[in-house]
């Protein structure tokens, strides 16, 4: 039978970034003790009273229909917030509210680019970025994103990748995996050369809120020069420990939203009301869990570097925000694939490939921050005897 191209297009860049987690998985149910450091998921559970907010919701009958833009009261309630955290007032009519920053991006994308246009993005990226690039028809064009630099997005990297055919300039801070953040010099410079080529400026603010002590955070939704050509997507899935909700929203221009609003519609026929209700309350309050997850996340990345940084050759790169810590261990000779399956086999460690999230990554790790301290360590400990074993074969 014959299936549309984009089931070509997304062919490997769905699951198949995942496997060795999956291989990880699979052991795991078969009976071993694994220590997963593979996927970010908060190392806490949603809070109760989002839990019985959205359970009080269903019981009032709140699951009814909604509609393409989101509930009211969570819509006013992100303006409210994105009017105080950016300093200029953000109306209603700039918010959209969709299933979690996942099926935002994938919206936003299809509102703003199709076959012919470019996307450039940072490489490495979050691992389903290449998909939501793709499904579009669009060409992603990576633009490097080098250690010596912490990671961030180098204007000349960029102007070195426009062509006449870019159209967005897709920003991830803080960043998954390398948890860069960038500053307001960095969006500046950025959103000068978008404003210079009329490129569109897509921020991914997920990790808003996990943003290490002493770190500034900025969102080119802080420069009211760029305001008509940004869109940044965001969610409570790790600020608020609650991915399973799968509830998030975009702020944009009010005519980009109001192109995108018959997309939703089509996509979704609205999301769901109680869901809404839970996540109105979240935005509207400091999040009761982000700030732990923060201590304990910062204070695991020092365990990683601490264990780590320089056995073997290996470099611990640690991050200013997020969930991750990233590893090179391309002083053992190997690809961050290879030391990783050799890893999970012969020491029950596992850990995402570098390689998953783009080729900036070749020959490294990337090690999730949620597992208990002491968990945490024993994995650093692991992973240095790995390391060992293999440079004293090599020797
Ligand atoms: C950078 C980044 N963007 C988006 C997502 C997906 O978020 P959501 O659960 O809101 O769809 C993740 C999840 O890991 C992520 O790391």
């Amino acid at each position: 039978m014959r299936y549309a191209s984009v089931t070509d297009r997304l062919a490997g860049l769905g699951g198949a970034k995942w496997a060795l987690h999956a291989r990880a998985r699979a052991l795991k149910a078969a009976g071993e003790e694994i220590i997963e450091l593979t996927i970010g998921e908060p190392d806490v559970p949603t809070p109760a009273r989002f839990i019985e907010a959205a359970a009080r919701s269903m019981a009032a009958g709140r699951t009814g229909y909604s509609n393409g833009r989101g509930e009211p009261g969570l819509v006013a309630a992100l303006a409210a917030r994105y009017t105080a955290r950016r300093g200029r007032e953000i109306g209603r009519d700039q918010i959209m509210c969709l299933p979690g920053t996942q099926t935002v991006l994938y919206a936003v994308l299809r509102t703003l680019v199709e076959a012919g246009d470019e996307v450039l993005i940072g490489d490495p990226m979050y691992a389903t970025y290449e998909g939501l690039i793709a499904q579009t028809g669009a060409l992603a064009v990576p633009v490097p994103l080098r250690p010596e630099h912490g990671f961030r997005m180098q204007v000349a990297d960029v102007a070195a990748r426009i062509t006449p055919r870019s159209r967005v300039l897709f920003l991830n801070t803080p960043h998954n995996p390398t948890g860069a953040v960038l500053r307001a010099e960095d969006i500046r410079a950025l959103g000068a050369l978008a404003q210079a080529h009329d490129l569109w400026i897509l921020s991914d603010e997920v990790y808003e809120d996990m943003v290490f002590p002493n770190v500034p955070f900025a969102s080119p939704l802080d420069f009211p020069e760029l305001a008509e050509r940004t869109v940044v997507a965001s969610s409570i899935s790790k600020s608020h420990a609650a991915p399973g909700f799968r509830s998030g929203w975009c702020v944009g221009p009010a005519e980009f939203c109001a192109r995108m609003l018959p997309l939703s519609e089509t996509m979704l026929f609205g999301s769901q009301p109680f869901i809404a209700d839970l996540t109105e309350l979240a935005v509207s309050e400091p999040s009761p869990v982000a700030e732990g997850m923060v201590q304990r996340f910062s204070r695991r990345a020092a365990i990683l570097a601490q264990t780590l940084d320089g056995v073997g050759g290996l470099r611990v790169h640690r991050p200013e925000a997020g969930m991750f810590a990233l590893v090179d261990v391309r002083a053992t000779g190997l690809s961050g694939e290879a030391f990783a399956s050799g890893l999970l086999d012969r020491q029950k460690v596992a850990v995402m490939p570098g390689e998953s999230f783009g080729a900036g990554l070749q020959g490294w790790l990337r090690l999730s921050l949620t597992q208990p301290d002491d968990r945490t360590l024993e994995a650093a400990t692991r992973i240095a005897a790995h390391a060992a074993s293999i440079l004293g074969n090599a020797a």
